[in-house]
């Protein structure tokens, strides 16, 4: 049974986060579009609490990864944009693992979802360690990148559709304000911690 009041998300609320979030993402490089299309439907989205705040870090990334797919050879834009891309989603998968992931994992019910988000992250990690040892220049890097794209777009809806919805059944208000002050707080240090590392994965 939740003890979470649902309160959907006004849908003017709701837009007006996902473009605040592309409008950071569109900060790192203001000339190129941020062709995000349409987004898997989500109440969290413009909520106060930790989940809203993680959907807005999704929509980020969503732009970021949308920016990067308009960009050529190995141009500053690409650059830039891969650097943010891989700062934003280090620092927001420590985050995250740290203000949520953590709390579900020790709560049976839901350790599996925990469990399956954090294994993600860690195939991510991987993907973006792949991508910065080959060169930006050479045609392949793109169709590489498209898989990252297709991976994290699975992982963050996934997380919204149904690993976010189990775990708000299983906590209360005060965690999920309190679990947004400490994603906060982690991100911004997660975010300004985080290093392109140069790995070339060696199986696909
Ligand atoms: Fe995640
Ligand atoms: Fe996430």
């Amino acid at each position: 049974m939740s003890v979470r009041s649902v309160t959907q998300a006004a849908p003017k609320g709701a837009r007006d986060a996902k473009a605040g979030a592309i409008a950071k993402a569109k900060a790192v490089a203001p000339d190129l579009p941020a062709r995000i299309g349409s987004t898997p439907k989500t109440t969290f989205r413009g909520d106060a609490d930790v989940f809203g705040r993680l959907v807005e870090d999704h929509d980020r990334h969503r732009a970021l990864l949308a920016m990067i797919e308009e960009t050529h050879g190995r141009s500053d834009d690409r650059v830039r944009l891969f650097e943010e891309l891989t700062y934003e989603l280090k620092g927001h998968a420590a985050a995250e693992e740290q203000a949520l992931w953590s709390t579900v994992l020790r709560d049976p019910e839901t350790t599996d979802d925990a469990r399956h988000a954090v294994a993600e992250h860690k195939q991510i990690d991987e993907m973006l360690a792949d991508l910065a040892a080959r060169d930006m220049a050479s045609p392949g890097w793109l169709r590489r990148f498209a898989g990252l794209k297709e991976k994290y777009l699975h992982h963050i809806r996934e997380e919204e559709q149904e690993q976010f919805v189990a775990a708000a059944k299983r906590l209360t208000d005060a965690d999920l304000r309190h679990m947004r002050r400490v994603f906060e707080g982690r991100k911004k240090a997660e975010k300004a911690a985080a290093t392109v590392e140069k790995k070339i994965r060696l199986k696909h």
